[in-house]
């Protein structure tokens, strides 16, 4: 079902006139006051916005619009959780009247337009309820992963001031129970700010302890009149997605109803290729903008089933569970993580468990979340016998930048290591430290020419100035994604990993910076450095590098406990922060600053230029033994 238009003509059209272009699209949306123009400057911070004007209701477009249009039968979502051994199935008419009732209790709670609600479930319809009753009420949902510490769920409940706070009283892994009720109310108890009300999911292996006054059972609920969908302007934002900067401060992206609603709508046709009533497996987590985004939101705009997976790639119980779920759910389109890919792979090396399965309905396989390196996409390919697409994009895009449109005509097809071609909206460039574009060959600075088109967050939650440092400012004209890579002369792109102090750890974003913050306020720690080094299954993993103050009589072992532990206590266990080397001098530059890139160069045994401001090389050679001492990094590993 290709969307007869090339995908070239399609990019120019885009781009020559982005105002034209996505009114066009808004048109495939049932607004409640269709806008009459497309692109506005925010009088306030000058930022573009997409359809001022306009009402929507984005629940409604998710629901509503479908069950009105003969829809309300077919499967919207169907759960498949291993590890709790459930299967269930909700057709669009029982999503609708869950969400439709659930908003009526969340409304009973006081929760109304612009009101946040906080939302720390693991992968749970339950969870999708409680964020399409957000969006039906015109409140501003932020869903939380599971796998973030209290300290984490702090900062977010400080920052976005929720009314409510929705969770589950637990979560299940192959192997354990985490209890989640308990982590909201240790965070609660560090956040200043203070919600009137936490609802709970009771789940039948675990219960958690309601506090009187505050606490809700989230079946009770369930139990209030329907109501309606608020219709709000398309700029009104839908929700608020935390994501890790170069600080311990996680930035808030923001996301509007309508520029995302017109965005993903638009993605499932010309990216996924994927029509109404198909199904999509996007095996991430509600908490991450790929989870929001392709999990729920955008298969329901478009009228498609969505499989929500809760589980692991492996274990659950073995390396095929993937496999299974396309086989059993008739699966068209399979998103995840390279890193999940890599997992099936070290499990089941010659993908033998994926000829049990019947993946006939599979049409494509889509990777995001980091770079998909040349041997997983290809094991990947020769395993499903689909063509594989590495899609690139981040939270603040909220849908790809980057990818291989299958949806479209004359696309060239994926080539292993890249991550495509510019999607229509997104002027792709890859620019200078001066801010000039490269010829092609040549890594630089990956940008996108503004205006970014809808769907893109259009600020920062309570945080202008912010939005403007650290995206706007560098390059005037252009948004400056953190990520680095270039075009080759075909016009390919190829994103080579971050410029800055974020790593990816599992397809988990994360910052070096925080952690360092973390280290350093060790009583024993004078500095330290903390690099994303690569991992042949996580794509990286931190690894921290410390220098004791003078006089400490603390042992490494000892010392790499604690810090291992305040790092899981204050980031949590998903930062994967397991080693720290105590060596007894950091590499700087003549001016003092850490050259962090080249320890992680060693560390991977790539080659470098020994930096022309490097105060004193020996230390080098000092770390490169340590590293070696220690097993740290893929250039070392075999000499442990
Ligand atoms: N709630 C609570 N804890 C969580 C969690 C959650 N939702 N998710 C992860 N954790 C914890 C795990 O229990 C583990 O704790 P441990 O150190 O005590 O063992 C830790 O965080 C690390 O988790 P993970 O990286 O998931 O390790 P794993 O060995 O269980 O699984 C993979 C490894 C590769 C299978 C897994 O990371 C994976 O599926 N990755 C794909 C990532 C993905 O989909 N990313 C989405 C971005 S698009
Ligand atoms: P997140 O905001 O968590 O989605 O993470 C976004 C970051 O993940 C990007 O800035 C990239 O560094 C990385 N990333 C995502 N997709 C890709 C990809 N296909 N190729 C390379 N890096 C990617």
């Amino acid at each position: 079902m290709k969307t007869a238009c090339s995908y070239a003509v399609m990019h120019a059209a885009s781009l020559a006139d982005p105002a034209a272009f996505w009114l066009a699209q808004a048109r495939y949306l049932a607004w409640h006051r269709p806008p009459t123009a497309a692109l506005s400057q925010d009088e306030a911070n000058g930022a573009h916005r997409w359809f001022a004007g306009g009402t929507l209701n984005t629940a409604y477009l998710c629901l509503d619009h479908h069950v009105a249009q003969g829809r309300g039968p077919q499967k919207a979502l169907i759960y498949d959780s291993p590890v709790t051994q459930t299967l269930s199935t909700y057709t669009y008419a029982q999503l609708l009247d869950l969400t439709a009732r659930f908003a009526g209790g969340l409304r009973e709670l006081g929760v109304g337009v612009g009101d946040r609600v906080i939302i720390y479930m693991p992968n749970l319809p339950e969870a999708v309820v409680a964020m399409l009753a957000c969006a039906r009420l015109g409140a501003v949902h932020s869903v939380v992963f599971g796998g973030f510490a209290p300290h984490e769920l702090a900062v977010r409940i400080d920052d976005a001031q929720p009314k409510v706070i929705v969770c589950a009283a637990g979560g299940k892994e192959f192997d354990r129970i985490i209890p989640y009720k308990p982590l909201v109310d240790e965070a609660l108890a560090k956040a200043t700010f203070q919600p009137a009300h936490v609802v709970v999911l009771q789940r039948g292996f675990v219960t958690a302890e309601l506090q009187p006054g505050r606490d809700v059972d989230y079946q009770e609920l369930l139990q209030a009149a329907p109501v309606p969908a608020v219709p709000v302007p398309a700029t009104h934002p839908l929700y608020i997605l935390y994501t890790s900067g170069t600080t311990g401060r996680p930035k808030g992206v923001v996301r509007d109803h309508g520029g995302h609603a017109v965005a993903l709508r638009f993605s499932m046709e010309a990216i996924y290729d994927l029509a109404p009533g198909e199904v999509i497996f996007t095996g991430s987590d509600i908490g991450w903008a790929v989870g929001s985004s392709y999990i729920v939101y955008g298969p329901l705009l478009r009228g498609c089933t969505s499989v929500l997976f809760e589980g692991k790639p492996v274990r659950t119980p073995d390396a095929g569970t993937f496999w299974r779920l396309v086989a059993q759910h008739k699966v068209n389109v399979l998103f995840t993580a390279p890193t999940a890919i890599r997992a099936i792979k070290k499990e089941d090396p010659e993908g033998r468990l994926a000829r049990n399965y019947d993946l006939s309905s599979l049409r494509h396989l889509f990777l995001a979340g980091e770079r998909c390196d040349p041997a997983t996409f290809a094991w990947a390919q020769q395993v499903l016998g689909v063509p594989v697409v590495d899609h690139w994009w981040q939270t603040e895009s909220g849908w790809p930048m980057l990818a291989t449109l299958v949806g479209l005509e004359e696309m060239p097809a994926p080539r292993a290591g890249s991550a495509g071609f510019p999607v229509p909206g997104y002027d792709v460039q890859i620019l200078d430290e001066e801010g000039r574009p490269v010829p092609a060959g040549t890594t630089g600075l990956v940008a996108v020419k503004l205006p970014l088109p809808p769907g893109c967050f259009p600020t920062l939650w309570r945080d202008e100035a912010r939005y403007h440092e650290a995206y706007l400012a560098p390059f005037p004209g252009y948004y400056l994604s953190g990520d680095g890579g270039y075009r080759d002369a075909e016009g390919y792109c190829y994103i080579m990993g971050r410029v800055d102090d974020v790593i990816n750890v599992a397809g988990h974003r994360l910052s070096t910076g925080e952690m360092e913050e973390i280290l350093a306020a060790h009583p024993a720690v004078a500095e330290c450095a903390v690099l994303g080094i690569a991992d042949q299954l996580r794509g990286q993993v931190p690894v921290g590098l410390v220098v004791l103050k003078d006089g400490q009589a603390v042992g490494e072992g000892a010392l790499e406990k604690e810090l291992v532990a305040a790092v899981r206590a204050r980031i949590g266990a998903l930062a994967c922060f397991r080693q720290v080397l105590v060596v007894a001098r950091l590499p700087k530059t003549r001016s003092g600053k850490i050259l962090r890139k080249t320890l992680r160069q060693l560390a991977d045994g790539e080659a470098f230029a020994l930096p022309s401001t490097i105060d004193d090389p020996r230390i080098l050679d000092e770390i490169r033994a340590d590293f070696q001492r220690r097993g740290t990094g893929v250039a070392f590993e075999k000499v442990a």
